[in-house]
């Protein structure tokens, strides 16, 4: 039977135009969904828009629309990423959808039914920026205002509310921790996650009275759903619920700032209404921009938009995703990005792309060249290029983007060694044989290459698919090295990964 793989990304408020924020988690969930796809899993990849609240009425009623107006008009923004970051996404959710209402009030009820809410009267803390909850330990002052740790103010909030007992899923969390110990990754996080736990957790409110852009509560339409159970069931919805599921449980990434919802509240929910808990939550660092937080005010915002269009979709992908490593803080830095772009993806994997292939137009005919016994030192590259596709698989599985990445550059660095000690374009006087033996030998290891690289970089993975004569091929095609077809008739290489001219850029 297929394996199945199923991976989401949170569903963005609506509220402004995506930013690298958006386009971080969206790129890294569809390197992830085309690798598992490559590597022959049936795979859902999931994104969308989280458009109730109160956070989405006020926009909307500054923008003199109707909320509904607003967000149908504001969504169009975010399902625009998709071809902005080429995301390879099989459904976009938006909660505003009828399939949307029917799974958020299934799981209410479901949750009602085993005695998991209650109502009474809730008096606390609301930011409404966060759409969160807070405690009055957890508040800073500024101004004589009270602020939350996001740095967003805070309301004082009265009513009466409908409940979750999150309180009665203490000990159970904490046994999932345990015996799941990678569902919340990086460990640190987890560790955070655990000794918030620890220290005990209280209800929490999950309706409100006092506006009503939301999921009407079922049998009491006084009150709306406070917007993140409603957000979290997405999930779920977009997989079938409340009739059977086919993909769950999924891998959710999230940034650092949503884990509490994720990794507390939505495995307690999902308890609560006997629905498997999910294979993993793994929450991702934050992106600064030129080393300073980024706002429109110091006018760094990065979009994603702009930022593709002058270096490229591939180039971008490339850079998020090896620049941080998957779960740290990292900064987006033109010069750094033009760096990477100059020397990993110009020089180390075009120029040997394009070294090795023009020597086999000009000097093999146009066509894979035979192969001749195999040295160590050959044997030596090609192994390295198999170990590479294991160390990716794990990587990928443990969403470590970055190492997996180092695993396929290890390969372009020895292939571009090999080459330095092999010299064809001296062989090719001496014996030519020799000379098609090697660029073959390169050949080989080429295809692992492009085949990993096609999931961080689509567009430039296929042409050098193709430029290899093997266009469409995925992991689980590849064999045992060595497997190209002697003969093959090759198209005239052409430079995929244009420099950046550092002077023009600036
Ligand atoms: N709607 C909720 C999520 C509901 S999921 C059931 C939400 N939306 S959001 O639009 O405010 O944020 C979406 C994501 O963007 C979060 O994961 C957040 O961490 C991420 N980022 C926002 N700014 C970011 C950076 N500067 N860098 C990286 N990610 C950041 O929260």
């Amino acid at each position: 039977m297929t394996q199945k793989a199923y991976i989401t990304t949170p569903i963005y408020y609506p509220s402004g135009a995506p930013h690298v924020g958006s386009a971080y988690t969206s790129t890294a969930a569809d390197v992830w969904a085309r690798f598992k796809r490559s590597d022959g899993f049936d795979t859902k990849f999931l994104t969308g828009t989280d458009e109730h609240g109160l956070k989405l009425q006020r926009k909307a009623e500054e923008a003199g629309l109707t909320p509904q107006d607003y967000v149908d008009d504001m969504s169009t923004q975010f399902r625009a990423l998709t071809d902005i970051m080429n995301l390879s996404n099989d459904d976009f959710i938006r909660t505003t959808e009828p399939r949307h209402h029917k799974a958020a009030q299934a799981i209410w009820q479901k949750l009602a039914q085993n005695g998991y809410i209650y109502k009474d009267t809730y008096s606390g803390w609301y930011c409404v920026s966060d759409e969160a909850y807070y405690d009055e330990s957890e508040l800073t002052e500024q101004d004589g205002k009270k602020i939350a740790p996001s740095g967003h103010p805070v309301e004082w909030m009265e009513e009466e509310s409908y409940f979750f007992k999150l309180s009665a899923f203490e000990d159970k969390l904490l046994a999932l921790y345990e015996e799941q110990p990678d569902f919340i990754q990086p460990n640190s996080r987890r560790n955070e996650v655990i000794s918030f736990v620890k220290s005990g957790l209280a209800d929490i409110s999950i309706s409100r009275t006092t506006f009503d852009w939301g999921i009407p509560v079922p049998n009491d339409d006084k009150h709306v759903m406070y917007v993140w159970i409603d957000a979290l069931t997405n999930y779920l919805t977009a997989d079938g619920y409340p009739n059977e599921l086919n993909y769950w449980p999924a891998v959710h990434l999230v940034g650092k700032d949503i884990l509490r919802f994720h990794a507390i509240y939505w495995p307690a929910m999902l308890m609560g209404a006997d629905i498997d808990t999910p294979r993993k939550v793994f929450a991702h660092g934050w992106w600064t921009s030129e080393g300073k937080k980024m706002s429109k005010s110091f006018g760094n915002v990065v979009d994603p938009k702009e930022i593709t269009e002058e270096f490229g979709i591939d180039a971008v992908r490339y850079f998020m995703l090896r620049e941080v490593p998957f779960g740290n803080d990292g900064d987006f830095s033109r010069e750094r990005m033009i760096n990477r772009i100059n020397t990993e993806l110009a020089n180390d994997l075009g120029n040997l792309f394009q070294r090795v292939l023009s020597m086999v137009q000009k000097n093999c005919d146009g066509k894979t060249p035979a192969l001749g016994t195999l040295s160590n030192e050959d044997k030596a590259l090609l192994e390295l290029a198999q170990k590479a596709l294991d160390a990716t698989q794990q990587e990928i599985e443990a969403l470590a983007f970055h190492k997996a990445l180092d695993a396929i550059w290890e390969v372009i660095d020895a292939g571009n060694k090999y080459m330095d000690a092999v010299r064809p374009w001296e062989l090719k006087k001496t014996n030519p044989a020799q000379m098609a033996h090697v660029l073959r030998v390169l050949m080989e290891s080429f295809q692992i290459i492009a085949v990993l690289v096609t999931p961080f970089m689509p567009e430039s993975g296929e042409k050098l698919l193709s430029q290899l004569g093997i266009s469409g091929t995925c992991i689980s095609d590849l064999s045992a090295l060595p497997n190209l077809k002697e003969g093959t008739e090759l198209p005239v290489p052409q430079g995929i990964f244009p420099r950046i001219d550092v002077e023009k850029a600036a």
